[in-house]
């Protein structure tokens, strides 16, 4: 039987957060102390010394992305990025000022997003731009067409997500940049899942804002970045916050250094290492995922069985309560289809546009794997998993009616 290490449980929650690579680390360390320097000094050989930093920084993930150094700008971390863009194009392009009694503007996004693309959006609803949330399809793929039919005259802004963190899924990024790029609408992405992970051309791919976070690649939390593009079209934004002037004015401070080259190291080592992590991931999840397949019943993957990132698998298991799954894989650190709301828990509201039942939502688990998951780790999470959905099963009243035959929809339960 495979065990865990002591005290030690097997990390399947790399689309939560990644450890920060070694050489991150590495990179980062005379940054704190000996390079201290504010990269704004612009008098001495400190501050010299950390500007020339941030500008290798600044290469690295412009190389990540396919941009020029000059399109990115750094931020406290993906959820500031997408506010930046999506508050700071939408206050930029409204049709109509703030008061004047008339839509500002009309805005496109998906309404299994990130909260924090879902929620800068309702803000902007609240002080009088319309935002259309599209639904998801089952397969949890959003495509151009999808776009297309919702775009209005007075539209300003798509917003789409590149890859779902829930389950994975991989949206029609390029076609509907491409879409945007047609009718003059300015395009976000929040690519906080995808970069780092999967190539990125914002040429080709026709993006204009891209958001992405330091903690999802190997590298610290509290840094991310947000592309904005410079020419045809040159994207403007409105500043959120106002002060020195830094990041071309449009996020001003004084710049987390250490941060920054540790997320330009990380990118660059994701550039270099994409392809070789990427076939490895690809396999080591249809290993988890078949295996779970064919080892249970009634266990279904969610989204799409191939549009979808190499690293993260979501799949629900019928007849098993959520709560008592979890606690019987108390050795896996993975993530649950539900939310703790206010000590309530709620099932994804990912999993539930895709029309997956409340039930069978909080009875969901997400594995994402990342570079340091190893076979083995695999190995242990399929035979922990499986061998708590049979013992849950052996005690599931439910289970033994419906193998029985029973169909469970008919029952009508007595109430006491
Ligand atoms: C798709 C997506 N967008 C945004 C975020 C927020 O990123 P950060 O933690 O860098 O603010 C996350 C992280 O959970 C994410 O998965």
């Amino acid at each position: 039987m495979a065990v865990a290490p002591a005290n030690q449980s097997i990390y399947l929650d790399n689309a939560a957060t990644t450890p920060c690579d070694p050489r991150v680390v590495e990179a980062m360390l005379p940054y704190f102390t000996e390079k201290f320097g504010n990269p704004g000094s612009r008098n001495h050989r400190y501050g010299w010394e950390s500007e020339e930093a941030v500008d290798q920084a600044r290469e690295q993930v412009a190389a990540l992305l396919g941009a020029n150094e000059k399109e990115v700008i750094f931020t406290s971390g993906a959820t500031e990025s997408n506010n930046l863009a999506i508050k700071g194009a939408a206050y930029m392009y409204e049709k109509a000022p703030a008061g004047a009694g008339r839509c500002r503007g009309h805005i496109i996004t998906g309404a299994i997003e990130h909260k924090a693309v879902l929620d800068p959006c309702k803000r902007l609803q609240k002080e009088g731009f319309e935002v259309t949330f599209l639904d998801a399809p089952p397969d949890g793929i959003f495509t151009a067409e999808m776009v297309r039919s919702a775009i209005r005259e007075d539209t300003i802004l798509v917003s789409m997500m590149w890859a779902n963190n829930e389950i994975g899924t991989i949206n029609e990024v390029p076609r509907i940049g491409a879409l945007c790029h047609e009718r003059e609408i300015v395009f976000h992405t929040d690519a906080t899942q995808w970069a780092g992970k999967m190539p990125v051309n914002v040429e080709k791919d026709c993006i204009d804002l891209l958001s992405m976070s330091g903690h999802k690649i190997y590298g610290p939390k509290g840094v991310g970045a947000l592309y904005v593009r410079r020419r045809k079209p040159r994207i403007r934004l409105q500043a959120l916050v106002d002060g020195g002037g830094q990041e071309r004015g449009f996020r001003p401070g004084t710049l987390n250094v250490t941060g920054i080259v540790g997320l330009g190291k990380a990118a660059e080592l994701c550039r270099a290492e994409m392809d070789a992590d990427g076939a490895r991931l690809v396999k080591l999840r249809r290993t988890l995922e078949d295996s779970l397949v064919t080892q249970l019943d009634h266990c279904a993957i969610n989204g799409h069985r191939e549009k979808r990132l190499p690293h993260i698998a979501n799949v629900s298991f019928g007849f098993v309560e959520g709560e008592s799954l979890m606690m019987a894989c108390k050795e896996l650190a993975v993530s649950s289809g539900s939310a703790c709301t206010s000590a309530s828990l709620e099932p994804s509201y990912v999993l539930k546009g895709l029309g997956v039942g409340d039930e069978l939502a909080h009875s969901s688990l997400r594995m994402s794997l990342g570079r340091f998951t190893r076979e083995s780790d695999v190995a242990f999470a399929v035979e922990k998993i499986v061998g708590a959905v049979r013992k849950l099963r052996e005690l599931s009243p439910l289970y033994d009616m419906h193998n029985e035959g029973i169909d469970l929809s008919k029952v009508e339960w007595g109430h006491h």
